[in-house]
Parts: C-alpha cells; sequence; structure tokens
C-alpha cells in the first residue's frame, strides 16, 4: 500500500487546474445503461473509483474504450451491446457505493435489476431507502433479497411517471435523485420529484439525458419535472468540473499560507466555500475573463493566521460535507476557536483522532466539533480512512512542522488525480512511497489505527 511521505512548512506558489467532476461522472457512466447507442464522456478524470464504475458497467454489457482528452483527462465511450444482465455484484458495490446510481438505469431500460446493499462505510450509513421509495412510486417493484436489492418493472416492463416527494432527515439525496430522474426519462407520463438534490452533479446529469432525448426541466432546483419518452439515443458531454477537487486545492494554497491560481475551477459551484474562506481573511480573485463561473481561474491568497469560523455543512447550495475535512484542517490553526456542526453525515469525523495526532485541539460532540486554534501542527504518522479525511490529513501535513506520514492513501487516488504531482509542482514536499519503507511508523501508526 503507498502513503505519502511530507515535509511541511512550504508555502505553494504556482497553477494546478481541477479536473472533471468524480461524482458527476459516476451517473454520466450509468446513464450509458439507457440506451443501446453510443455515449461519449469527455473530461473524464483518471481516479479508482472511474476505473471501478468501468467494472462495473462492463459486466452490465456496456463495452468501455478510453482515449487521451484535453488537459490529461479522458475521453470515455461507451455502448451497451448486451442488455441481458441486470446484476451489480457484492464486490464492486461494496467497494464503491455510488455503484448505486446503475440501478434507476437498469431497471428504466432493462425492465429489471439487482444491486447488493451498498451498506455503510468511513463516514457513516448509507442508507437507500430514499432511493426505493422513488422508485416504487414509478412502479417498481422493489424486494431485498441476500442483501441485494431486487427491482422489477411492472409487468409491461415500462414505469409510470409519478409526484415523488424524495426528501430524508438528512435532506436530498444526491444519487437518489439521479436514480429517480434517470428512471422517470423513460417512464410513461410525467414526474414530479419534489425535494429533489440541488446539487451541479445532477444538473449535469439532467443535461446528458437531454441531449440524450429526454424531456427534464428544473434540475438544480428542488423540483424537477420530466416528461417521460419511449427511447433515448446517444450522446456525447463535457464533465463539469470537480467543485471538492477545486476547493480541495483553494484549501491548500491558504494553509500553507501561499499564492496559487486553480484553473478550470467552478466558483459558482463552490459560493458557499468562497464565502467561508473569505470570512476568515482569505483572499480569493476570480480572473476576468478567464472563463465563466464554471470554468474559472481563481487566486486564493493568505499570509497570516486565519481567523475562526462557525460551518454547519448543508446540502447545496450550502456548505459540502465533501470539504468539512478540509476546512478543519485549516480551521486547526486560526486564531481562536471555530465550531463545525456536520448536518449530512453526523459521524463523518474519523479525521479529528488523525489530526489531534498532529497536535490540533479537537473537541468532538456528537454531529460537533469544536476546533481550537492552535499556532502550529506537528508532522505525524497518521491514517486515511476515507476520502475526504485523507485529503484533510495531507493538507495538514503541508502546514505542519516537520514530517507526516497520510497512510493508505488509496482512499485519497480514488476521488483527487496524482495529487502529490500537482502539490509538488507547487512546491510541496511531497512524496509517494510503499508504506513498506515507513516500516517503523507503519506500524506506530497502524497499531494505534486498528
Ligand atoms: C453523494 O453521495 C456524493 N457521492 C457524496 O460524496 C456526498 O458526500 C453526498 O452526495 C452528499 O453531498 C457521489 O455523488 C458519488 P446522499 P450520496 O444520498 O448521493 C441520507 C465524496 O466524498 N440518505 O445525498 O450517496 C444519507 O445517509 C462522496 O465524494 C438517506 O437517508 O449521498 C446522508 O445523510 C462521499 N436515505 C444524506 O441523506 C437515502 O436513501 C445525503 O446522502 C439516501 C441518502
Amino acid at each position: 500500500m503507498d502513503a505519502f511521505v511530507i515535509h511541511g512548512g512550504e508555502r505553494l506558489s504556482g497553477r494546478v487546474r481541477a479536473g472533471g467532476s468524480k461524482n458527476a461522472s459516476l451517473p454520466l457512466m450509468a446513464a450509458a445503461l439507457l440506451t443501446d447507442e453510443p455515449v461519449v464522456l469527455e473530461g473524464v478524470p483518471r481516479l479508482a473509483d472511474i476505473a471501478n464504475m468501468r467494472r462495473l458497467i462492463d459486466e452490465l454489457g456496456c463495452g468501455t474504450t478510453d482515449e487521451p482528452g484535453a488537459h490529461g483527462s479522458m475521453r470515455l465511450s461507451l455502448r451497451c451491446h448486451d442488455e441481458s444482465a441486470s446484476t451489480a455484484r457484492y464486490d464492486i458495490v461494496r467497494t464503491m457505493r455510488a455503484s448505486i446510481c446503475v440501478l434507476g438505469p437498469l431497471l428504466a431500460r432493462r425492465g429489471q435489476a439487482r444491486v447488493s446493499m451498498p451498506g455503510g462505510c468511513a463516514i457513516g450509513d448509507r442508507p437507500v431507502d430514499l432511493h426505493l421509495r422513488g422508485l416504487r412510486a414509478l412502479g417498481a417493484q422493489i424486494s431485498l433479497d441476500s442483501g441485494d436489492v431486487v427491482a422489477r418493472a411492472p409487468r409491461g416492463g415500462r414505469l409510470k411517471g409519478a409526484r415523488i416527494f424524495l426528501g430524508g432527515p438528512f435532506g436530498p439525496t444526491v444519487l437518489g435523485t439521479a436514480n429517480v430522474m434517470s428512471a422517470a426519462a423513460l417512464a410513461e407520463g410525467e414526474t414530479i420529484i419534489e425535494s429533489a438534490a440541488c446539487e451541479p452533479e445532477v444538473a449535469d446529469l439532467a443535461t446528458i439525458l437531454n441531449a440524450m432525448g429526454a424531456r427534464i426541466r428544473g434540475a438544480g432546483s428542488p423540483r424537477i419535472v420530466i416528461e417521460g419518452v419511449r427511447e433515448l439515443r446517444g450522446a456525447r458531454h463535457t464533465v463539469i468540473p470537480d467543485r471538492i477537487e477545486a476547493g480541495t486545492y483553494l484549501i491548500a494554497g491558504a494553509i500553507t499560507r501561499g499564492r496559487i491560481t486553480v484553473e478550470n475551477c467552478p466558483i459558482d459551484h463552490l459560493m458557499a466555500a468562497a464565502d467561508l474562506l473569505e470570512g476568515i481573511g482569505v483572499r480569493l480573485d476570480v480572473a476576468e475573463g478567464a472563463g465563466d463561473g464554471l470554468r474559472a481561474s481563481v487566486t486564493v491568497e493568505c499570509s497570516g493566521r486565519v481567523k475562526p469560523a462557525q460551518i454547519t455543512t448543508q446540502p447545496h447550495p450550502g456548505f459540502p460535507t465533501d470539504l468539512q475535512a478540509q476546512v478543519m484542517a485549516l480551521l486547526c490553526m486560526a486564531d481562536g476557536n471555530s465550531v463545525i456542526t456536520e448536518r449530512i453525515y453526523p459521524q463523518r469525523f474519523l479525521h479529528v483522532p488523525e489530526l489531534a495526532r498532529m497536535g490540533a485541539a479537537l473537541f468532538h460532540q456528537g454531529p460537533t466539533v469544536v476546533v481550537s486554534g492552535v499556532r502550529e501542527l506537528v508532522g505525524a504518522p497518521v491514517m486515511a480512512s476515507d476520502l475526504r479525511a485523507s485529503a484533510s490529513l495531507v493538507l495538514a501535513g503541508l502546514a505542519a512542522r516537520g514530517k507526516t506520514a497520510v497512510l493508505r492513501v488509496y482512499h485519497l487516488d480514488r476521488g483527487y488525480e496524482r495529487m502529490e504531482e500537482r502539490l509538488a509542482a507547487m512546491g510541496a514536499r511531497i512524496e509517494r512511497v510503499d508504506e513498506k519503507e515507513l516500516a517503523g511508523v507503519a506500524a506506530g501508526a497502524a497499531a494505534g489505527g486498528e
């Protein structure tokens, strides 16, 4: 297994380019299951999760080929050649919960689907009850069998449009909205989804579905109206930039008190995060004319200690849960006490004990962490646990005094392309090593982490 070794204290300078959105790419790839015509996705990031999804949809009879795209991205071509399969196996779904997003397309196009229940993960429970409620409302018969969700369209094979309230106790569901919207695209009649997720990735999925011939209005708002059609055709689509990757690099510039420019930055999708950063004293400059608010060039600069903040994570457009761990690392060295409350995944705090190993003063009570700012963090061996917690530990290592070893960075590779290379290109002292090279360090951290 790989680890990152970081010698902290270097101020980042230079440029980094945000890649295509992981969380948009996964449902976009699943949309290829809705047609037997070719779908071409431009700007797909080269990530472990994308490779996993390719394996999954390949098993579902949808072949994929890739070729170099712009700026080191991938042009991914997908086409269904065999629509007889409809099972997403446990050993793929358990490694990537987002596999659930094939459920809606399979059900709508093939009339049936068997998808393993995703189970929990490092950030907490990951239920799918809202997905199932929405698909049942479209007429699907849903049952659970040996850990799998088994879904069948009505005898005639076609789902029926319905009015669906999709809100849950933690707000809307992003992939649940994707599943229901994709299924409703081929249903008979009109579907209204109330309390739909407003995340940009949902709007991006609606864009490709409409390009495929669907009739969807209101995506990106809490109320989506879908007029079902009989067939969907192929389409070509460019994936929106990754707002969480871009936000992570903005925080990297701030935490190292450097000055960097994030290109291809969807600043329009980061208004809450930008507001927070500016509120604590981080300077953000959006270059004039360098692309619209979707692909802007944003320069981040921070010269001193940031001010403390009060943050509550919310569904989009509120402060994103996927940047909570990263901003916590930044606030660890704020000039005062901050309060972070996690309303989407109340247990999403596996980075807290690891940051504490680096000298952070964190007081965790239920869904809230009080961050008492310290003057400096000190490097230590720390254990990555989930994608965004891993990013938080790398950011802390960049700012800490001395050496930090972040173990199990395979978590990071799921959502960040060659992060160590990009950070090193901006002056960070960071390298990827095999954990075996850290014998003593790894054993110490692992013992603490088990
Ligand atoms: C998407 O997951 C993202 N993943 C997550 O990003 C992100 O954290 C999450 O949305 C919230 O923004 C992808 O898009 C691949 P949800 P998703 O359904 O759709 C509860 C990352 O780091 N809920 O919007 O699975 C759920 O427990 C990943 O890139 C139900 O109660 O999340 C959570 O509390 C991590 N019942 C809240 O809703 C359901 O049926 C939001 O979950 C579904 C969800």
